[in-house]
């Protein structure tokens, strides 16, 4: 019953997620198609607002894995941890990353062309950062199924991945170095 239940649940999750992908990535096909020139500052701002919520989740979902290892297999706290992390992901961390590039792309094709050393070397940068975003991913799946082997440690290190990324980005981004 609870199984049920919770399939139904996540079949309607993935059907309101699939509409809201396709409504986003129509209005993405209409911002390059006809996007203004002066639309330019506010697309910078919807950037970096989704930037700081994507880095926001990226750091906070290793921090959860570290002490969900620590909670027994069944217990209510790993239960618990499941829903966050769940939630966490599908409610903040892929929108967010969605809206990064689209909003990050359409910048690199407005005011540069995709030109210049700066802008290859950190979307190239951003293509590791989702790469970690889709090893988390695979993660909040593992968790879910008590599947995870990692200890703490391991989670704790890939913390510090999203945070050296994220740094050379913005460095890249704002001193534009070269
Ligand atoms: C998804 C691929 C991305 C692309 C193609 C991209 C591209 C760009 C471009 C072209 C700009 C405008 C730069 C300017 O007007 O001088 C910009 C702004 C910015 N981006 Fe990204 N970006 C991406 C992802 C990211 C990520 C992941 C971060 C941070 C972790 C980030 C941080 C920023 C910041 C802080 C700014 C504002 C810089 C300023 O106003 O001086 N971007 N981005």
């Amino acid at each position: 019953m609870v199984n049920a239940a919770n399939t139904g649940s996540s079949a309607g999750a993935a059907r309101r997620a699939m509409i809201a992908l396709v409504v986003f990535l129509a209005l993405a096909v209409l911002l390059f198609l006809f996007g203004p020139d002066d639309f330019y500052p506010w697309a910078k701002a919807i950037h970096v607002i989704a930037v700081i919520s994507w880095m926001a989740g990226m750091l906070y979902l290793p921090r959860l894995f570290v002490y969900h290892v620590d909670a027994e297999k069944g217990s209510v706290q790993s239960e618990t941890f499941k829903v966050m992390e769940r939630r966490l992901l599908r409610g903040i961390i892929n929108p967010a990353m969605i809206v990064t590039w689209v909003f990050g792309l359409w910048l690199a094709w407005k005011s540069f062309g995709f030109h210049g050393g700066w802008l290859h070397a950190k979307i190239a940068l951003v293509l590791g950062l989702s790469a970690v975003h889709g090893y988390l991913a695979g993660a909040v799946r593992k968790f879910a199924e008590d599947r995870n082997e990692k200890p703490a440690r391991h989670w704790r290190i890939v913390n510090e991945i999203p945070t050296l990324l994220m740094i050379a980005i913005v460095i890249l981004v704002i001193v534009k170095p070269f």
